[in-house]
């Protein structure tokens, strides 16, 4: 007797199901990786989201979980494995996998053990999806996304890191709720390492293009009586806050790494400072990635803005490579 699929379905075709068109990979399904699959899946910009972990039951609980929420989502196909196959044919691969640092342990230690760790990622992800564009999350940031552009062979244009994104989101609402106004009408940003030695760039802050300087020249210094510099010191130690108060961060990374898929998946050509390779930039001539004002396409990095700063934060920009490179300088193996 013929099967109910038989009676109910008239086929007009029989070939191979469909691609995936817009498949994104996020490799780590820990608090990070979720908030970014959560967000992309939320915002719609996948018609594939593919999860990858070396713990294949909390791996394959999370893909469950997540499918069992597909009557609420536009994602029709959800899927998990360890083994990199299920990752075949992703425009963009979000890498949030990573150990974290231990008691005592030198980062110099932790950026090493992380390399160990993408070295036997990112030529898994790069054998699967050759066209693909990484995006990197995992920290130390700036360093793991020098280490997959050396590791993965692909164009530099194709190898981004999250960056100062996240600090340039929390510079913009720190700043913007003592102004009494919304995130996004504060424009500011902020530029080198993902990290202690990030540049507030406070000579480009303005707020519908009345720059903030203009109006109190010394802000950012530490003669401005207003002490607006402390703002960024909150942006500096706000991770340390949330993860001394919560164990981690996950909602703010994971939006703003959704934010940063959009524009590559929309090919949008939006601006965003992320950590792209600035070599021959403000005067830096190492191999270092660092965040600047990155336009984001289709295929990735598209230009990078030539901001005009002042001579001060062209020297802290510069200082903040020297710091990524005294780190680089010493990794072994890639
Ligand atoms: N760039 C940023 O702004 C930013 C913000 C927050 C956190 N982070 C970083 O993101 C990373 C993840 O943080 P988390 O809180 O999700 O950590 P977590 O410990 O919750 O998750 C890490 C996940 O990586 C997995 N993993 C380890 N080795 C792997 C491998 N070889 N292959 C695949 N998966 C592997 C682990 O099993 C775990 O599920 C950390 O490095 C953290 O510092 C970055």
């Amino acid at each position: 007797m013929a099967s109910i699929l038989h009676k109910l379905f008239h086929p007009l075709f029989s070939g191979p199901p469909e691609p995936p068109r817009n498949k994104v990979t996020v490799v780590g399904v820990g608090q990070v990786g979720m908030a970014c699959a959560v967000t992309i899946l939320l915002r719609d910009l996948a018609d594939e989201l593919a999860l990858v972990d070396v713990m294949e039951d909390k791996l394959k609980g999370e893909m469950m979980d997540l499918q069992h929420g597909s009557l609420f989502l536009k994602t029709p196909t959800i899927v998990a494995d360890k083994d990199y196959s299920v990752t075949a044919n992703s425009r963009i691969v979000v890498v949030t996998a990573g150990v974290r640092q231990q008691d005592g342990e030198s980062r110099l230690n932790l950026v090493q053990r992380n390399v160990n760790i993408f070295k036997h990622i990112v030529p898994q992800i790069v054998r699967y999806s050759p066209d693909c564009i990484i995006v990197v999350v995992s920290n130390p940031v700036d360093v793991l996304t020098y280490v997959t552009w050396k590791l993965s062979g692909l164009p530099k244009h194709r190898v981004i890191g999250s960056g100062t994104n996240l600090d340039s989101a929390r510079f913009r609402f720190l700043i913007a709720e003592k102004l009494g106004i919304h995130a996004s009408s504060f424009n500011g940003w902020i530029l080198g390492e993902h990290g202690d030695t990030s540049v507030p760039v406070w000579s480009g802050t303005n707020v519908a293009g009345v720059n903030l300087q203009t109006l109190n020249p010394n802000i950012g210094t530490d003669c401005d009586d207003e002490n607006w510099k402390e703002t960024h010191k909150m942006v500096v130690d706000s991770a340390y806050e949330v993860i001394r108060l919560k164990g981690y961060t996950n909602w703010a990374i994971g939006l703003s790494v959704g934010d940063l898929v959009e524009s590559l998946m929309k090919n949008m050509n939006r601006i965003h400072p992320v950590s792209t390779m600035v070599q021959g930039m403000y005067g830096i001539n190492e191999e270092v990635y660092l965040s600047l004002p990155c336009v984001l396409y289709g295929g990735g990095v598209a230009s990078v803005i030539n901001m005009t700063l002042t001579d001060d934060e062209v020297t802290q920009l510069q200082d903040s490579a020297r710091t990524l490179w005294d780190i680089q300088k010493d990794l072994r193996d890639i």
